[in-house]
């Protein structure tokens, strides 16, 4: 997978693809991600990349110009499976959606700063809009990290024991169970009996038991 990310901020979103899972899976070639600073290709001499809006009204706009001719520059390089925008007026991100998205071939991720992007960006080349949640950012990069993130621990060969993102919270409607490590006894708290066991199908069921009932308490809503 590729992922191209459009945004003014490149160096904020270095980090995030640096380290652990993230950063193996750019070095096995599991996935490339490219950062493009939109202001690179603002044709105008201060390089702007923002302006008033129209009609008035506190805050600044990201103008049509740089952000069109930085997707149209990769969109003649490469067909793209989506063109997200991130927005805290899409749809809500959910584990099934990273799941679809971990199939693409080519992604590109816009992040948005001020009041946002000129509405025609988002009619003419916007595939896709997402939020993150129902809070606001100050601006998209976070945002397109956490997706880059949830899509990429699901390509094959991303996470080394790959039935691990498999049995991640959400992936079958259900929160994770609780986990623990040695030792066997801390501060007075036992690993439950039923671990130490040894007996694979009672663990199974146990961790099912778990999920179902913390997923009742905390999440109903998941399994409606
Ligand atoms: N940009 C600002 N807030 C956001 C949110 N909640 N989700 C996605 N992108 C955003």
């Amino acid at each position: 997978m590729r992922i191209d990310i459009l945004t003014i901020l490149p160096n904020l979103l270095e980090s995030p693809f640096q380290h652990s899972i993230l950063k193996k899976a750019i070095e096995n070639k599991v996935v490339e991600i490219h950062l493009h600073d939109i202001r690179t290709f603002s044709t105008s001499k201060q390089k702007s990349v923002d302006d008033y809006q129209y009609g008035g009204g506190a805050g600044m706009v990201m103008t049509c110009q740089p952000i069109s001719d930085a997707i149209e520059k990769l969109q003649s390089e490469r067909k793209y499976d989506e063109i997200i925008y991130l927005t805290p007026d899409g749809e809500r991100y959910e584990q099934k959606t990273a799941n679809r998205l971990s199939l693409a071939t080519n992604l590109m991720m816009i992040c948005g700063h001020y009041k946002g992007i000129d509405q025609r960006i988002r009619d003419l080349y916007v595939t896709k809009e997402i939020s993150i949640g129902d809070y606001v950012l100050s601006g998209g990069e976070l945002a397109a990290a956490v997706l880059a993130d949830s899509i990429i621990r699901l390509i094959p060969g991303a996470i080394s024991d790959e039935t691990s993102a498999l049995t991640d919270s959400f992936q079958d409607n259900l929160l994770s169970p609780p986990v623990y490590t040695r030792p066997p006894e801390f501060k007075g708290l036992k690993v439950p009996d039923v671990l130490l066991s040894g007996h694979a199908e009672n663990i199974e069921k146990w961790r099912m038991e778990m999920a179902e009932k913390i997923t009742m308490e905390r999440r109903p809503d998941l399994l409606d």
